[in-house]
């Protein structure tokens, strides 16, 4: 059964293996207020840079807000300087959060540039000590998201593996793709898999085009990951976890009706409001109505009214006016391998 409630991460007892990803300008504080609503096993923040971390940069700490029902909350710390990773550890340590993740999968060439993200494929003895001097720092689990290489000839995962747990790292996140692809093509499990099979005092877990609970019992089977990590599968789906509990307990299938978009919708648009400017708010429905709307068919002239809405009074409306019950929503709609620029 590889559904495990509750799961252990060193020390760290979970609600399930079932986790959220960190997503950098998506998963702030009203985000993860969508998904943990669904009881993941463990959701975590965007990534922060170290530098600006250890800076006190108030839009850093911003970042890393969140609310006492959204425990077990994982902080994920970005950087090369083990110097200084020590210090933003405890940092975050102290901040209440139960585990840090140490990300060596970023591709972004402003994060790579300095050797930080997937830049730390290309020196994992510069990897190695950075995590180690997290692991050191603090008392809560470490773990570390790797991508399966830089390119397809530079394949490290299994290599990272052992140098994750010589760390001291209690679980190691494998997106199957190579910072090369960015997010082009498909992830290979098989990557996963191997990663694995390499693993002997370490957990493995499992990411890459989780869009729905097959794909989620599919990447278990394939490559016996310890557990699963979602992430653009949460876009305007933050049910997606109930979705994956029901069917690895063998539980039918919940079909959510346009109503349940519709609600989610607005759900979702009042906890921006709560949390982020008017301005900001405007920018990041437009970002988040496409995501619930691009599953729905038809919905393009809402989109666009959407996007060209001058208050949030006119995207309130445009929303509670639209004829919700004559849209069908089709959940893979969404499944493109698209990125962070997906246009809508
Ligand atoms: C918009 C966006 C932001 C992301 N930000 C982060 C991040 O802050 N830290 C990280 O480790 N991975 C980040 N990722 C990568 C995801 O966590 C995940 O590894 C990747 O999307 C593959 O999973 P998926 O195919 O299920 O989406 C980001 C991905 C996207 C699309």
């Amino acid at each position: 059964m590889p559904l495990k409630t509750p799961f252990k991460i060193g020390s760290l007892e979970l609600p399930s293996n079932v986790f959220c990803a960190p997503l950098a300008g998506c998963s702030d504080l009203p985000f993860r207020q969508m998904t943990t609503g669904y009881k993941p096993g463990l959701v975590y923040c965007e990534m922060v840079k170290i530098d600006a971390l250890i800076r006190h940069d108030p839009h850093t700490y911003r970042l890393l807000d969140y609310t006492r029902g959204m425990h077990p909350i994982g902080a994920q710390l970005c950087g090369s300087k083990p110097h200084i990773a020590k210090e933003a550890a405890k940092i975050v340590e102290d901040l209440g959060f139960d585990i840090i993740d140490f990300n060596c999968g970023c591709p972004v060439d402003k994060v790579t540039k300095d050797g930080s993200g997937s830049g730390m494929l290309k020196n994992l003895k510069l990897m190695g000590e950075t995590l180690s001097a997290i692991v050191s720092a603090v008392k809560i689990p470490v773990t570390i998201k790797i991508r399966a290489g830089w390119d397809e000839k530079s394949l490290v995962g299994p290599q990272v593996v052992k140098i994750a747990e010589e760390a001291g790292a209690k679980a190691i996140a494998i997106h199957g793709r190579t910072r090369e692809q960015a997010y082009k093509g498909s992830a290979n499990w098989g990557w996963i898999k191997e990663c694995k099979e390499a693993a002997s005092n370490i957990l493995v877990i499992g990411n890459g085009d989780l869009f729905n609970a097959e794909a989620v019992c599919k990447m278990f089977q394939e490559t016996g990951c310890d557990a699963v990590l979602l992430a653009r599968g949460t876009f305007g789906a933050p049910w997606i976890i109930e979705d994956v509990y029901r069917k690895l307990e063998g539980l039918e299938e919940k079909i959510r009706s346009p109503l349940d978009y519709k609600e989610a919708l607005l759900t979702h648009f009042d906890a921006i409001l709560n949390y982020h400017t008017p301005r900001k708010v405007m920018m990041d429905m437009r970002r988040v109505g496409c995501w619930y709307l691009k599953k729905g068919q038809g919905t393009k002239k809402l989109r666009e009214s959407l996007n060209r809405s001058a208050s949030l009074d006119e995207m309130r409306h445009l929303i509670l006016d639209y004829p919700w019950h004559e849209t069908q929503f089709i959940p893979s709609l969404s499944d493109d391998n698209s990125s962070e620029e997906e246009s809508c």
